[in-house]
């Protein structure tokens, strides 16, 4: 595999002008393996959680990689505070039924056991919500590049910590390797609903949502 090269790559913030162009890549690159969406249907994301994502552009937290101009990779990011746990509560009970609402049912449970702005005494984080590299891109450390450019940014607005629920072990080993901590680990197979089914079931590898912090 080719090695990066920095000098081809350009990284930069997403402007509002550019949030289409960045759905395009990640409904091409992200969306379809990502381990939540993947791992419950329908296959394809909905609106909401689309939404969702594009909401953060404004925080100038989102940013993409380019390659001769082409998109090669994009991070969605932005604030959250100490009431998260109780906010995803409330979404949950807001898109029940949905496939959004399955998603955010285990991520609920995840904010909940992390609780990661109480955990770690600070007031605000920033949290990475999608990470996605083109896949014929893949082990190029992209993704590095880009969880770097989040972490500076986080910083310069004064935030001490990222954190980021990593649903694919890809994910989760590219952030140990940039040192971050591991927080806690839910298994897919113990994330059940009130009927005892299991509410998310990615393909292998992935076995686990795993949350990391990284303190800033
Ligand atoms: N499938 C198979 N192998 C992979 C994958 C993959 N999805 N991702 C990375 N690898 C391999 C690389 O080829 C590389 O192998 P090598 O050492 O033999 O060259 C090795 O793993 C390390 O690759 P990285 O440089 O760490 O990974 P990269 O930054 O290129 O991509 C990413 C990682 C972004 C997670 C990518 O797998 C991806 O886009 N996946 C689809 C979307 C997704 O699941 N995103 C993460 C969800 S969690 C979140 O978004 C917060």
């Amino acid at each position: 595999m080719e090695k990066l090269d920095p000098c081809d790559i350009e990284v930069r913030q997403v402007s509002a002008g550019e949030a289409g162009d960045m759905m395009t890549f990640l409904l091409a690159h992200y969306y379809p393996e990502e381990p939540l969406t993947a791992g419950t249907s329908p296959p394809e994301p909905d609106e909401v959680d689309k939404d969702f994502l594009l909401s953060n552009v404004p925080f100038g937290t989102c940013f993409m990689a380019l390659e001769e101009g082409r998109i090669v990779a994009a991070v969605v990011a932005g604030p959250k505070d100490a009431h998260e746990p109780e906010h995803m509560v409330e979404e949950v009970r807001k898109h029940a039924g949905q496939k959004w609402g399955r998603i955010l049912h285990l991520l609920s449970a995840v904010e909940s056991a992390t609780d990661v702005c109480r955990r770690f005494n600070v007031p605000s984080s920033v949290q990475v919500h999608a990470l996605g590299v083109d896949r014929q891109q893949r082990g190029r450390n992209l993704g590095a590049l880009l969880m770097t450019a989040v972490a500076q940014r986080a910083r310069d607005l004064g935030h001490r910590l990222v954190s980021v629920d990593c649903s694919s072990v890809y994910s989760a080993r590219l952030v140990q390797r940039l040192g971050y901590q591991l927080v806690n680990t839910l298994r897919y197979v113990d994330h059940l609903d009130e009927s005892g089914q299991q509410v998310i079931r990615p393909p292998p590898p992935h076995e686990s949502v795993q949350t990391f912090v990284l303190q800033l």
